[in-house]
C-alpha cells in the first residue's frame, strides 16, 4: 500500500472511507447498541446497568439469559486458556464470567471463556469511558480460526459497575444478573425493516466468503419474510470518492466510476493485476439496479437470486466477473435487462449516478442509526445489528423485530430453535406411546403449545394435557380409547364425530377406554331366542341359524318362511315393472303429443301460406295486411 495510501488516508478526514478488509480504522459516528443487566441479587446492587452487546459472538435476541457472576482467580483477562472449568451442572444457573479488558483481543477472552463453560461473559472495561463496542481483530489470521466458532454473547460493562460486581463476588455472595436483549430491537410495527450492507467483490478472503455464505444461506428465509410481507429488506453497498487531488492518478482511474465519484479498493489490493475496483463498483451498482428494477415489479426477492447465481455462475477465480456473465443471469432469472441497462446508465459520464449518490448520502448515520463504515453491516429496524453474520442469529435478531404473537413462521422454525425441547421436553406434555410432543423451540425460547400432527388438532393447556380433537382424532393412538383386532376384525370405541367420546361399539359393552368385552348375545338372551333360532356367539356379534327351511331376519331378530320372503321378492319384481311400463307409456305418450304437435304446426302454416304471407317472408306492405284481415 505505502505512502501513497497513507497520504491519503490523513487527506481524507471525515469522507466515507470504507475499505473491505477494513485494514484503517472506521471513521464516523459508530452507535453503540446497549442492552440492559439487571442485577438481581444481592439486594444492595439491585438494578439496571447498561451494557454494550458485543460485535460477535450470538446475542440472544429477542430473550433474556439469567446466570450468576464468577470472577476468575487468576487469567483476569483472560488472554490465557483457563485451567478451571466454569461449566455448571445441569439445572444450575449459568456462568457470566467477569474479565478484565486488555492485553489480548475481545474475541480472545470470550472464546477462552467459552471454551472453560461459560455461558456468557462480561468485559469490564478498564479506563473510565462511555460504553465501546466490542469489535472483531481486524487482519488476525490467528484470531480468524476461532471468531467463527465463538457462540456466547458478550457484553462490555462501565468499570465502575465492573469494580462493585467484582467487590461482592470477591466478598463472597451469590451475585446474579440478567441480561435482557429483549427490547434491543424496537418493533414499531408488524414489519421488519432490516438492510445488508454488502459488496460483489468474492476475493476479499474470510470477510467476503463469510458475507457470501450468510447470502447463500439467508437467501431461503429472507425470501419467505419478504413474500409474506413481514418484511422490507433492501440492499447497499458502500462506495467512496476520490480526493479531487488524485482525480487524475493512476489509483484513481482503476478504482472509480463517473470520473472518481464513485469508487471501490481494488480486489486484491494490487493495482497492476487482476480486476480493478471499477469492475467491482460496477457490478455493485448492477446489483442495486437488479434490485431496483425487480422491487418496481414487487419481486424484490429476485435480488437474492440474483446475487447468490452471480457469485456461482461469475466469480473472479474463473475470470467471469464481467457484464457478459451478468447478463446471462438476468436473463436466466427472466429480469428485464434493459430496464436495469437504464438504471446503471453511463460509468464515464462525468456527472452523478442518482442510484450510487443515493447511496452515498445512506451511508450517513441518522437518528439511532450511526454512519455505515463497515461491511458487512446489518441494520434491523433502523439499529445496528450486533453479532454473528449466520442465518440463525439473523434471523433471531429479525424475528425479535415483531411484536410477540405476530411473528411470521419463519420465526417459529427449526432453524432457529433453541433446543430447549430436548432437555425434559421442556416441561411440555409428551404422549409416551407416540412420542408426540407439545414442545416448540423458538427463538424465544420454548413454548408448550398443543401439537397439529398429521393433520390432527391437539388441544388442552400444553403442560400437562393435550387431546386430539375433531376430525381424524381416532387415527392419533385411536383418541385414547379401546381397540381390538381379533382374527381379522377390528373393532374400536373410539367416536371420530364425537370428541373426548370413548364408547364400546354394539356387541360390546365396557368403559370404551381400557377395554370393551364381547356381548355373549345367545346367554345373555339378547338376541336370537325365537323357538326356531338356534344361537352362537362370535367376538362382537352374533350368529343366528333357523331350523327347517326358515331363514332369519336380523332386523326382525326372528325366523320366517323363506316362501314369504320369495312371495315378497315377486311382488317387488312385479312392482319394478310395472313402474318402469308405466314410465315408458308415459314418455310414449309425450313424444307422440310433440310429434303430433309439430306436425299439425307445419300442416297449419302450410295451409295458412296458401292464404297469407307469413312473418318469415318478408317486405309485407302494411295495405295487404290490412287485406288479410277481412
Ligand atoms: C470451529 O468449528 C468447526 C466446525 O464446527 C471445527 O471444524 C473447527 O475445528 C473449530 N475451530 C476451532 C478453533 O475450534
Ligand atoms: C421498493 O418498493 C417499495 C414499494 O413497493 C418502496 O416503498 C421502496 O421504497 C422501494 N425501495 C427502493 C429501494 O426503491
Ligand atoms: C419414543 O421415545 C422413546 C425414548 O426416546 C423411544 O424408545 C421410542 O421408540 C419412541 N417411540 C416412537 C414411536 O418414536
Ligand atoms: C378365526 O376365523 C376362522 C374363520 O374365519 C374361524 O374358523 C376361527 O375359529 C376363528 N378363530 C378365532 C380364534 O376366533
Amino acid at each position: 500500500m505505502g505512502g501513497f495510501w497513507g497520504s491519503w488516508r490523513r487527506l481524507l478526514g471525515f469522507v466515507l472511507i470504507v475499505l473491505m478488509s477494513a485494514a484503517i480504522p472506521a471513521v464516523g459516528r459508530f452507535v453503540v447498541e446497549k442492552n440492559s443487566l439487571m442485577v438481581t441479587a444481592p439486594s444492595d446492587m439491585r438494578g439496571k446497568h447498561d451494557s454494550a452487546i458485543g460485535n460477535f459472538g450470538i446475542p440472544q435476541y429477542g430473550g433474556s439469559m439469567s446466570g450468576t457472576v464468577v470472577y476468575p482467580k487468576d487469567n483476569h483477562m483472560a488472554c490465557d486458556e483457563f485451567s478451571s472449568s466454569f461449566r455448571t451442572k445441569p439445572g444450575a444457573m449459568p456462568t457470566f464470567l467477569l474479565v478484565d479488558r486488555g492485553d489480548c483481543v475481545f474475541a480472545k477472552k470470550v472464546w477462552n471463556a467459552q471454551n472453560a463453560g461459560a455461558s456468557a461473559v462480561l468485559v469490564v472495561d478498564n479506563t473510565n469511558e462511555p460504553l465501546i463496542t466490542m469489535d472483531l481483530p481486524h487482519e488476525d489470521d490467528e484470531a480468524a480460526k476461532y471468531i467463527l466458532n465463538v457462540s456466547i454473547p458478550s457484553a462490555l460493562i462501565d468499570k465502575k459497575f465492573g469494580e462493585d460486581l467484582k467487590k461482592a463476588v470477591a466478598s463472597g455472595e451469590m451475585v446474579n444478573v440478567n441480561l435482557d436483549w429483549r427490547e434491543a430491537v424496537p418493533h414499531p410495527d408488524e414489519r421488519v425493516e432490516y438492510e445488508l450492507w454488502t459488496n460483489s467483490n468474492d476475493e476479499c478472503g474470510a470477510k467476503c466468503d463469510m458475507l457470501m455464505e450468510f447470502t447463500k444461506d439467508f437467501k431461503g428465509a429472507a425470501q419467505l419474510l419478504e413474500k409474506g410481507g413481514f418484511s422490507q429488506f433492501t440492499p447497499h453497498y458502500i462506495t467512496w470518492y476520490c480526493p479531487e487531488a488524485f482525480l487524475l492518478s493512476k489509483q484513481c482511474k482503476s478504482q472509480c466510476i463517473n470520473h472518481g465519484r464513485y469508487c471501490a479498493p481494488d480486489p486484491e489490493q494490487d493495482f497492476s493485476t487482476g480486476y480493478d475496483g471499477k469492475d467491482v463498483v460496477v457490478e455493485n451498482l448492477r446489483q442495486l439496479c437488479v434490485f431496483r428494477v425487480a422491487n418496481e415489479s414487487k419481486k424484490p426477492w429476485n435480488w437474492w437470486d440474483y446475487v447468490t447465481d452471480f457469485h456461482i455462475r461469475c466469480p473472479m477465480k474463473e475470470k467471469k466477473y464481467n457484464k457478459e456473465c451478468a447478463d446471462s443471469v438476468i436473463k436466466s432469472l427472466g429480469l428485464d435487462a434493459n430496464k436495469i441497462g437504464k438504471c446503471m446508465g453511463d460509468p464515464n459520464e462525468d456527472a452523478d449516478n442518482p442510484i450510487l449518490k443515493e447511496e452515498q448520502d445512506a451511508q450517513i448515520g441518522k437518528g439511532s442509526r450511526g454512519d455505515v463504515t463497515i461491511l458487512p453491516t446489518l441494520i434491523v429496524n433502523n439499529r445496528q445489528y450486533r453479532g454473528k453474520l449466520e442465518k440463525k442469529a439473523v434471523l433471531k435478531a429479525i424475528c425479535s423485530g415483531f411484536e410477540e404473537t405476530t411473528e411470521p413462521a419463519a420465526c417459529l422454525s427449526d432453524d432457529i430453535e433453541t433446543n430447549e425441547c430436548l432437555d425434559n421436553n421442556g416441561g411440555c406434555w409428551k404422549d409416551k406411546v407416540s412420542n408426540i410432543t407439545a414442545c416448540k423451540d423458538t427463538f424465544r425460547g420454548r413454548v408448550c403449545e398443543c401439537p397439529l400432527f398429521n393433520g390432527v388438532q391437539f388441544k388442552g393447556d400444553g403442560y400437562s394435557h393435550c387431546e386430539a380433537m375433531g376430525p381424524g382424532r381416532c387415527r392419533i393412538n385411536n383418541g385414547g380409547c379401546w381397540q381390538e383386532n381379533r382374527n381379522g376384525s377390528t373393532f374400536s370405541a373410539c367416536q371420530e364425530s364425537e370428541d373426548h367420546k370413548c364408547q364400546c361399539p354394539p356387541g360390546f359393552t365396557g368403559d370404551g377406554i381400557k377395554n370393551c368385552e364381547d356381548i355373549d348375545e345367545c346367554t345373555e338372551k339378547k338376541a336370537c331366542q325365537c323357538p326356531e333360532c338356534s344361537c352362537k356367539n362370535t367376538w362382537g356379534d352374533y350368529e343366528c341359524t333357523c331350523t327347517g327351511d326358515l331363514l332369519y331376519i336380523k332386523e326382525h331378530d326372528t325366523c320366517i318362511s323363506k316362501k314369504v320372503v320369495e312371495a315378497r321378492a315377486t311382488w317387488a319384481a312385479v312392482w319394478i315393472i310395472l313402474i318402469v311400463l308405466a314410465a315408458i307409456a308415459g314418455g310414449a305418450y309425450m313424444v307422440y303429443k310433440y310429434r303430433l304437435r309439430s306436425y299439425m304446426d307445419s300442416e297449419i302454416r302450410a295451409i295458412m301460406a296458401q292464404y297469407m304471407p307469413l312473418d318469415s317472408q318478408n317486405e309485407v306492405p302494411s295495405h295487404s295486411h290490412e287485406e288479410n284481415h277481412i
